[in-house]
């Protein structure tokens, strides 16, 4: 790479243009601008620079159809996206189709700079830029495994995306059931390393000894009962990928051969001194808080450092109830009753109750309350009565003076009551279903209809919009997404 690096500046307002511009010379960079996506595209094959800077929203051209088209006549051409404030749907699908990194506009000047340098520093890394995209790209179908366009979401999602092809060990945290595990998967598929196995061991299933045959395997004769040799799981991940779940539970001893794994990426079997080497990629994950562990001196500190190279840390699905909506949508279509069934639909109320619930057993719990409501519903809409959720705290907005929604305390009385004879049996002909999404569209036509008149009414304020609908805000603004209202 040539010291001047070159950024190509793609946005249609001229005061963004020059700003950018003033502002990249500064440091240092050679600036080139376009105004529209076919001046975009006409510059990259004209001047290659080795950075596109762009707005998604293009005055000729949907900003995604460029940077696909880009990417896909240069692989190797990094493009960082400017999005609007709350264009999160469209900052998603840029990360998904081979965007390095987004921006937010307004943005701030020191975070626009230092991705700028961020994306020079990885590109000065990557020795093999255009085959780490190639796997880079595959990541986008399994990111769509990973439901929820949340804000925190989105960030782990730009870290999965941006560490997915380094070697870096990675440490996931968070509460159990909030997708650490599937992370971990997304992680190695997204990898180079993905043509190799990922093998899973989960260190709280077994006692030490155990655990340390399982992980080095053993040479022959090596104690009581070792009849054979035997490979560990070490060795069967090799040049793949090696998840260690349930770190946390791992005890010092087993630790400290762990550290040296990692460390000289060699180690021993049980019983035997012939060094094996082995070349893999480390993803742990815990949902134990690891630092205050090693404060209590139960986990070693180099240890920690080791593996927290890079750190995803899985957000409560209590602090993104804005993906509940895409979240039941993905299990109702998981759970449908035959693959070519149309998946169950779920009433209003009955959402709202998923909306009000606190989920201190995340996304399992919800995937849980889903299937089972799949059940109980028999093919009918989901009702409240089909989500006995169980008792959580109940939110004072939810019961007094709120909107006119079935709040949680409705819910559970419902479920309390619930004659199981009132539920619709299960629809199985095909006209009946047709007739069924028939009437689905039409409900949403008339609802995207009912939304965006009020908030029209409200010059775009949604809390008075929610109010004026009589429904809860955070569906409202669920239903903004839904129905793209909010772009
Ligand atoms: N964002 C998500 N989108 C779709 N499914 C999800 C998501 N997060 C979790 N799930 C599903 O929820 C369940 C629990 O996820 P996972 O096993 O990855 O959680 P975990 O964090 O490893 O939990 P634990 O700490 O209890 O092991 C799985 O069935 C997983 O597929
Ligand atoms: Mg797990």
């Amino acid at each position: 790479m040539t010291d001047a690096r070159s950024v190509l500046v793609v946005d249609d307002d001229a005061q963004v243009r020059s700003l950018l511009t003033d502002l990249l010379k500064g440091e240092g960079y050679g600036v080139k601008v376009a105004k529209t996506g076919a001046e975009a595209i006409a510059a990259v094959e004209k001047q290659r620079p080795d950075l596109v800077l762009m707005d998604v929203k293009l005055p000729d051209q949907d900003g995604i159809a460029v940077l696909r088209q880009l990417k896909r006549a240069h692989d190797e051409l990094e493009i960082i996206v400017m999005t609007a404030f709350g264009g999160s749907s469209s900052a998603i699908k840029a990360m998904e189709h081979g965007a390095y990194d987004y921006v937010t506009k307004p943005f701030e000047i020191d975070d626009l700079t230092a991705g700028l340098r961020r994306v020079f520093e990885h590109a000065d890394m990557a020795s093999e830029v255009s085959a780490l995209r190639l796997e880079l790209g595959k990541s986008a179908a399994e990111r769509e495994r990973i439901v929820g366009s949340s804000r925190p979401m989105l960030e782990v999602y730009k870290l999965i995306g941006k560490v997915a092809s380094s070697d870096a060990t990675v440490l996931i945290t968070g509460e159990s059931g909030t997708g650490k595990e599937l992370v971990a998967e997304a992680l190695h598929r997204a990898s180079k390393r993905n043509p190799h196995p990922m093998v899973k061991v989960s260190c709280a299933a077994l006692p030490e000894t155990l655990l340390e045959t399982e992980l080095f395997g053993h040479e022959k004769g090596s104690f009581t009962g070792a009849m054979t040799q035997r490979k560990g799981r070490f060795e069967a991940a090799n040049k793949g990928t090696i998840f260690l779940d349930e770190i946390g539970e791992m005890t010092l001893g087993t630790q400290t051969k762990l550290l040296r794994i990692l460390q000289e990426r060699e180690f021993e079997r049980i019983g035997s001194n012939v060094s094996i080497k082995i070349d893999i990629r480390v993803i742990a994950a815990t949902n134990r808080d690891l630092a205050g562990e090693v404060e209590a001196g139960r986990f070693r500190e180099d240890l920690y450092y080791r593996l927290n190279v890079i750190h995803i840390d899985m957000p409560p699905l209590r602090d993104r109830m804005d993906d509940v909506p895409s979240l039941v949508e993905h299990f109702l279509a998981k759970y449908r009753w035959s693959p070519d069934a149309i998946p169950t639909t779920i009433t209003e109320e009955a959402m709202a109750v998923l909306q009000e619930h606190d989920w201190p057993g995340n996304v399992r719990e919800l995937e849980n309350a889903v299937e089972r409501a799949v059940v109980l519903s028999r093919g009918a809409p989901i009702l409240p009565e089909h989500l006995p959720l169980t008792a959580a705290p109940i939110q004072g907005s939810a019961t007094e003076g709120g909107p006119p929604r079935r709040g949680r305390r409705a819910a559970t009385k419902a479920a309390a009551g619930a004659d199981a004879d009132a539920v619709a049996p299960p629809r199985n002909g095909a006209s009946e279903a047709a007739e069924g999404a028939g009437l689905k569209e039409a409900v949403a036509a008339l609802e995207k209809r009912l939304i965006g008149e009020a908030l029209a009414r409200n010059s775009g304020n949604r809390s008075k919009a929610a109010d004026e609908l009589g429904i809860y805000r955070r569906l409202l603004y669920a239903k903004i997404r839904e129905y793209g209202l909010g772009e």
